[in-house]
């Protein structure tokens, strides 16, 4: 496939994406907007000052840069530990902490590759997030036909007790509740159909935090989601539902500290990043009394043209339009990466190019190489407002 087709492809994808105000535009307009947004794309300047790491970065302006991975690459991959250890300052277990990781059976509990990389963060004086406590994916295979509606609660119970317990005065923050929200499935206030809705209602949210703040009061403890990031009607109703979630279990008395916000963001929404909305949103979760982290941040190129420095620019422009808004919030106290290095991405598996080439979401490149996208960061960290208490 040529560079035109694709270019084509993209176009067609883009059509009410690139220029959302030119929804009856035709098609020579659109294909003038998104070559203007390219040829600015092209004439961006991403440089960057010093030779600091990410971290280092951060630091200097109390928020937090680190990100997630998995035991295995830690493990066998020399260079990406280095780099890893040399850019975080936080690392989330992306799957280690899971029910499916830990629960081999209803009645065990297996810590041992959680621990290898609880280890190897503390070797390197990283923080940890704790991800997450009551999803629902990542359930091990037993669950389904050993928990029902008369035991759920001792399970989650048992489940936040122990496990936080283990843990406790070692983490960060947790994500106790994930992704409990999604508009459109026909739920009262947009919760998901989940199995935990399903056996305990709405409840379980309060009751997991609740449990959570007692085995660890230190700890952080956090709602996290997705879809919450872009001017549109789906990303607002989902941004309005969470809120309201958050409402509900702050006029309770549940003990919530902040809001994750995924923000797995889609390159070819870059125009549907709105300064407006994000400050607006983010400031009244932060006068609500909570903090934000981007928690799980990378940049989904799948439907991006080919050419390689096209695309790393547009993932570059995301980044770095996304976080400098966010971190001018001075509720947000850092930034997690889902991952570091393209070799390591969930996105070669679930959000594949359809040429076949390897997609380029993270901020360092499948041989642990920084790309634009590394310096998208420095630029947005370098122009937030330094925070005024530390937050590690
Ligand atoms: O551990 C097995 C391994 O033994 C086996 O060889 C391999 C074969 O496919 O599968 C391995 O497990 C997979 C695991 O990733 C480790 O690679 C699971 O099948 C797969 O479901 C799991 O996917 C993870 C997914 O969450 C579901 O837990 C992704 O790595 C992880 O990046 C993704 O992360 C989620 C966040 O937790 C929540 N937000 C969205 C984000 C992306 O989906």
């Amino acid at each position: 496939m040529g560079d035109h087709l694709d270019r084509r492809g993209f176009l067609k994808f883009g059509a009410g994406v690139v220029v959302g105000a030119l929804a009856t535009a035709s098609t020579d307009q659109i294909i003038d907007a998104t070559s203007g947004l390219e040829r600015s794309l092209r004439d961006r300047d991403f440089s960057v000052e010093g030779s600091q790491s990410l971290q280092a970065r951060a630091r200097d302006k109390n928020l937090i840069f680190g990100a997630s991975t998995t035991a295995r690459p830690i493990r066998e991959d020399a260079v990406y530990a280095q780099r890893f250890a040399q850019e975080c300052a936080m690392l989330v277990p992306a799957n280690e902490l899971k029910w499916q990781a830990l629960r081999p059976t209803p009645t065990t509990y297996n810590y041992e590759r959680g621990d290898r990389l609880i280890h190897f963060a503390q070797k390197h004086n990283m923080m940890l997030r704790g991800h997450t406590l009551v999803w629902h994916q990542g359930l091990p295979p037993w669950f389904k036909d050993t928990v029902h509606a008369n035991n759920a609660e001792r399970f989650m119970a048992d489940h936040i007790q122990t496990v936080v317990s283990r843990y406790a005065g070692q983490m960060h923050s947790w994500d106790v509740v994930n992704e409990a929200i999604a508009p459109g499935q026909g739920q009262a206030r947009g919760l998901r159909n989940t199995p935990w809705l399903r056996l305990m209602g709405e409840s379980y949210i309060e009751k997991a935090f609740r449990l959570a703040h007692e085995a660890d009061p230190k700890a952080l403890l956090f709602y996290n989601d997705f879809n919450l990031d872009f001017a549109n009607p789906k990303d607002e109703k989902k941004r309005v539902a969470v809120l309201q979630l958050i409402e509900r279990l702050l006029d309770k008395g549940v003990p919530i500290h902040g809001l994750g916000t995924q923000a797995h963001l889609n390159a070819a929404k870059l125009q549907q990043i709105h300064a407006g909305k994000l400050r607006q949103y983010f400031g009244r979760i932060a006068r609500l009394g909570l903090k934000v982290m981007v928690t799980e941040l990378d940049v989904i190129d799948q439907q991006l043209p080919r050419d390689i420095d096209l695309r790393d620019r547009y993932v570059a422009a995301t980044y770095e339009d996304y976080l400098t808004i966010l971190l001018q919030e001075a509720a947000v106290i850092g930034v997690i990466t889902w991952g570091l290095s393209d070799r390591y991405t969930w996105l070669s598996g679930e959000k594949p190019r359809r040429d076949g080439l390897p997609v380029r979401p993270l901020p360092y490149d499948q041989n642990h190489r920084p790309k634009l996208a590394w310096n998208a960061i420095a630029r947005a960290i370098a122009q937030a407002p330094p925070r005024q208490v530390s937050q590690s």
